[in-house]
């Protein structure tokens, strides 16, 4: 794996390029693997000014997002607000239900009408598809704020605190315990562009979508990485450098909770199976958690639980990610 530069200097010049501009955002394969490494220098950047109360980069107040929410959120929520609004521009919040997506007006005619407001449309859908059809119908960047294929904003957070924080990240894979649901996909995926060796152990017959395991595979490839997926929860964490879990019932699936209940019983992240791990491992997971299911309470707010910072880093990552689509200046 090529050594990953978060300098501030790899970031003023990302910015500079205006690669990014008008661009839409709803897998993090539509970034380019230099572009992600870019992305992250960004955030890394937005992140070390915040902390020392210096603007790095600011917007035209003329900038506005609209944000749609068709499931629940704090996390995404509060931090794409607080982006846009540290950024200088505006958001508008709004519901699936209120304005009726794809019920009462079709997504590209919402798509269509907002891009003559807004510059962004960040979205929380049921269907990735609803994401597909309003960056058709949009001249406003779209961006993902999760999907049920995909979150990739939520992939980014989790790469910075894994460069952050993991001990000797090339030294050891990112393993994955439990289902290979929208998080773990973004991961995979994120993991396989920077070349970061990724393992994921989940029940047969809950492997992520084959087009995209086949993506990380092929990206992997390039980038001199290592993409495994099997159902082994030891062989997958023994060694890791950091470990993720997320629900085992994701938003929408909640019809199946019983059933996912008990296919999923052999992949709790527990002290047990957290002691097979580098001793120094990090565990991830972007919340909101349950405890005793996919991960026990002594793990979640044990020693080696990077939560709160990865929570934390969804902040500056997605202050990159606006930032680069919407083409804001640096300050200075
Ligand atoms: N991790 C995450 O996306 O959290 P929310 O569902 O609260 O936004
Ligand atoms: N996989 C979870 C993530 C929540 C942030 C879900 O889709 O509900």
């Amino acid at each position: 794996m090529n050594p990953i530069s978060l300098s501030e200097e790899r970031a003023r010049a990302f910015i500079q390029e205006r690669s990014l501009v008008g661009r839409d955002f709803l897998s993090i394969s539509d970034l380019s693997p230099g572009e992600l490494e870019g992305v992250l220098a960004v955030a890394s950047a937005f992140k070390a000014h915040r902390r020392d109360g210096r603007p790095f980069a600011r917007l035209s107040p003329f900038n506005a997002m609209a944000m749609i929410f068709e499931k629940p959120s704090l996390r995404t929520r509060v931090t794409f607000e607080l982006a846009m609004s540290e950024l200088g521009g505006s958001v508008v919040m709004l519901s699936g239900t209120e304005i009726g997506l794809g019920t009462r007006e079709p997504v590209r005619d919402i798509g269509a009408n907002l891009s003559r407001w807004v510059s962004a449309i960040t979205a929380r859908v049921m269907r990735h598809q609803t994401l597909v059809e309003m960056a058709a119908a949009a001249s406003a960047s779209v961006i993902n704020a999760l999907s049920d294929r995909e979150h990739p904003c939520q992939a980014i957070a989790d790469l910075l605190t894994i460069l952050e924080k993991a001990p000797q990240y090339d030294g050891g894979q990112v393993a994955f315990i439990g289902d290979g649901n929208n998080v773990a996909q973004s991961l995979m995926l994120g993991c396989a562009m920077l070349g970061i060796d990724f393992m994921l152990a989940c029940p047969p017959g809950y492997d992520p979508e084959p087009d995209l395991l086949q993506k990380a595979q092929l990206s992997s490839v390039e980038t001199g990485g290592t993409i495994k997926v099997m159902h082994d929860p030891v062989a997958a964490i023994t060694g890791a450098v950091a470990v993720a879990t997320d629900v085992w019932t994701s938003m929408g699936q909640e019809a199946e909770r019983e059933k996912r209940l008990l296919s999923f019983a052999d992949y709790q992240l527990n002290a047990q199976l957290l002691m097979k791990a580098h001793p120094e491992a990090i565990v991830l997971h972007c919340l909101p958690a349950h405890r005793g299911e996919e991960i026990t309470a002594d793990v979640l707010e044990g020693p080696q639980s990077v939560v709160l910072d990865e929570a934390e880093n969804r902040l500056h990552a997605q202050k990159a990610v606006i930032a680069l689509l919407l083409g804001a200046s640096l300050v200075n």
